[in-house]
């Protein structure tokens, strides 16, 4: 088995690197800069390629041979297209770490009809959140209204995962799904909600959370919303690109260390409610963790061409299993 990393040099990527040598997974580490792209290869014994994304050809050519791509390089509404189209012309499966729920959707819209799998939003929200909701709602059964929290506890996010985020697409675009469709909407349902594990009320705002745009894919749910835990006034109006060059390139191992990440799910019906629950530490630890993994059953035993969402590409319970042997916790209760 071989599995490519594109985005090596980052700040994840490099996570993956570590994670894919720790699991004595054979690599090839993809990216346009020499002198990084040998820095992140250091110690692990495994191939370089050099390839800017705007080259089709050398990005092609990079992933040729490879079973699966793990892609980390953000944002992905710029960056990810060119990255899947040169997987696919390469033969080889494609996951990646987004959590750009508008480019989630524009996959599924455009990819559709490929002989290779490509699942993306592998990363600590977008794989847990996707497994939890779809636990959920089918223990709900049919027709469920669903909302999926997410909170981040400390840590703080990494240059990348900054330049990533766009506060229109974030917040004011958030889509839900009703009636069968997503569109954008107004209020959230709820402006507070207290955690699993907190005695106290945080407060939640809507926001453009990736299992909005997976779950209803594979889970009867009725409506569904994704709501964010905590005050991000700070982000609101974006944060200036010199600002965020001026930043550490993310937090650092005590910092990740330290911090949490919470997925709150509650569907309802007919029959009740019905809460889905994973916590974890360090999300970009995580995140690693999660990617490689989901490239390696990818590479190992395949799954169904075209574009998947995390549940239909792999077993919820399985993978949630999975992560309990990286700490994680999770939980179903009626
Ligand atoms: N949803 C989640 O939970 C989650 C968790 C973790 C990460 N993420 C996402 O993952 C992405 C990466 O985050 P990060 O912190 O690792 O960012 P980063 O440190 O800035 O890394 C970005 C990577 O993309 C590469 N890159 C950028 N433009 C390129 C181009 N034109 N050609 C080739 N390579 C290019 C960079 O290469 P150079 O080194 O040469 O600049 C670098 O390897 C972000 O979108 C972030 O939001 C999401």
């Amino acid at each position: 088995m071989k599995i490519a990393i594109n985005g090596a040099t980052g700040f994840t990527g490099r996570l993956a690197v570590a994670e894919l040598a720790r699991r004595g997974i054979d690599a090839v580490l993809v990216g346009r800069d020499p002198a990084r792209l040998r820095a992140a290869a250091t110690g692990t014994g495994f191939a370089t390629r050099l390839a800017d994304i705007g080259d089709h050809q050398a990005l092609r050519d990079a992933f040729t041979g490879a079973d699966a791509v793990i892609n980390t390089a953000g944002p992905f509404t710029r960056l990810g297209p060119p990255v899947i189209r040169a997987a696919i012309a390469a033969g080889a499966h494609y996951v990646d770490t987004t959590g750009e729920q508008h480019y989630i959707q524009d996959v599924f819209a455009t990819f559709a009809d490929t002989d290779v799998t490509i699942v993306p939003a592998m990363a600590d929200d977008g794989g847990p959140s996707d497994f939890i909701s779809h636990l959920a709602g089918s223990t709900a059964g049919p027709k469920a209204s669903m909302t999926v929290a997410l909170w981040y506890r400390g840590g703080g996010f990494s240059r990348g995962t900054l330049r990533s985020l766009d506060p229109t697409a974030l917040f004011d675009g958030a889509l839900r799904y009703e009636h069968g469709q997503w569109a954008t909407y107004g209020d959230a349902s709820r402006a507070v909600l207290t955690f699993p594990g907190s005695n106290t009320p945080t407060t939640v705002g809507k926001a453009a959370l990736p299992p909005v745009a997976t779950v209803p894919r594979h889970t009867d749910v009725t409506r569904m919303e994704g709501l964010l835990g905590g005050s991000f006034d700070a982000l609101k109006n974006g944060i200036d690109p010199a600002t965020i060059d001026a930043l550490p390139e993310g937090p650092d191992q005590a910092q990740r260390a330290a911090s949490t990440w919470t997925i709150a799910v509650e569907a309802t019906n007919d029959g009740g409610a019905v809460r889905g629950t994973v916590q974890g530490r360090d999300g970009y630890a995580t995140t690693a963790v999660i990617a490689v993994e989901a490239a390696r059953r990818l590479a190992a035993d395949g799954a169904k061409p075209g574009v998947l969402a995390p549940s239909q590409a792999f077993d919820p319970e399985s993978f949630l299993g999975f992560l309990t042997e990286h700490g994680a916790r999770w939980a179903v209760e009626t």
